[in-house]
């Protein structure tokens, strides 16, 4: 079932991301070698908290963090941990947000220090996917469009997209109908309307697409322990237009000119 949202649930949901991009911000201070996952972590959950918002991951089927933690091959949903980030090392957080009861989630996939130049494409060439599936993102369109347009930009670069984990649709819940995968057929899906949010968040491999769950029951990896890039937006579909209404600014300006 797809709940479409009301201009005024919008603004809501608008008031939820802007949040959650200033939350990602302030973890975006805390990137750096030497640094564990944890901080990084509670630095998350105060800031949240300190604005009247909710960590909607924490406690989520027993998920025991603010924030996902995806350093180098881990795809999605890995714990904060006492790891200590290192030089060469990327680090994905996903943060969802609750505030008036609307969600906000996104993700970014940072580099510690300096990164392998490989690895940096694979980051570039992902983020740059979440727009090409942003722009597919359009009133009387269909979901596979922005799957279509993330896979085919993806792979003419020879990367590869994992397939069992989607974006979602976002509201009340932080996760809604309808699914939102990252690879798929142009004109098949759902159409997209007028009152949807969506979360759209490629997770892209330098590998193959293969994934596995280790026996946390969580933590997402590469099969072939290659690294893997995850970037996300939570995007609105109203007066004809497509929002996105999460940012990467503040981010930006945090990060100065270490912003890919
Ligand atoms: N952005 C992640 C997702 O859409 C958030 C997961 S929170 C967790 O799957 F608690 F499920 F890990
Ligand atoms: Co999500």
């Amino acid at each position: 079932m797809i709940y479409l949202k009301t201009p005024e649930e919008i603004e809501q949901m608008r008031a939820a991301c802007d949040l959650t991009s200033r939350t990602l911000a302030e973890m975006a201070k805390w990137v750096m070698p030497g640094v564990t996952t944890h901080k990084i972590d509670s630095v998350a959950k105060e800031f949240i908290l300190d604005n009247g918002g909710r960590p909607s991951c924490l406690g989520y089927g027993g998920f025991p963090g603010a924030v996902c933690v995806e350093v180098n091959e881990v795809v999605v949903h890995g714990f904060p941990s006492s790891y200590t980030l290192k030089e060469g090392d990327i680090v994905g957080l996903d943060v969802v947000v609750e505030l008036n009861g609307f969600n906000g989630d996104m993700c970014y996939t940072f580099p510690v220090g300096e990164v392998d130049e490989k690895v940096m494409q694979l980051m570039l060439t992902t983020k740059e996917s979440l727009y090409k599936g942003i722009a597919a993102c359009r009133e009387g369109s269909r979901i596979g469009d922005i799957a279509n347009a993330i896979q085919t930009y993806v792979e003419r670069k020879g990367y590869t997209v994992v397939r069992e984990m989607c974006g979602h649709g976002i509201g009340r819940k932080m996760h809604e109908d309808p699914e939102v995968p990252n690879y798929g057929r142009r004109g098949t899906g759902p159409v997209i309307k007028n009152g949807m949010c969506l979360a759209i968040e490629p997770m892209i491999n330098l590998g193959s697409r293969n994934i596995m769950v280790e026996r946390d029951g969580w933590t997402c990896r590469t099969k072939d322990r290659k690294p893997s890039a995850h970037y996300e937006h939570t995007v609105a579909v109203h007066g004809g237009e497509t929002s996105v209404l999460t940012t990467f600014d503040y981010v930006q300006e945090v990060l100065g000119d270490r912003f890919i």
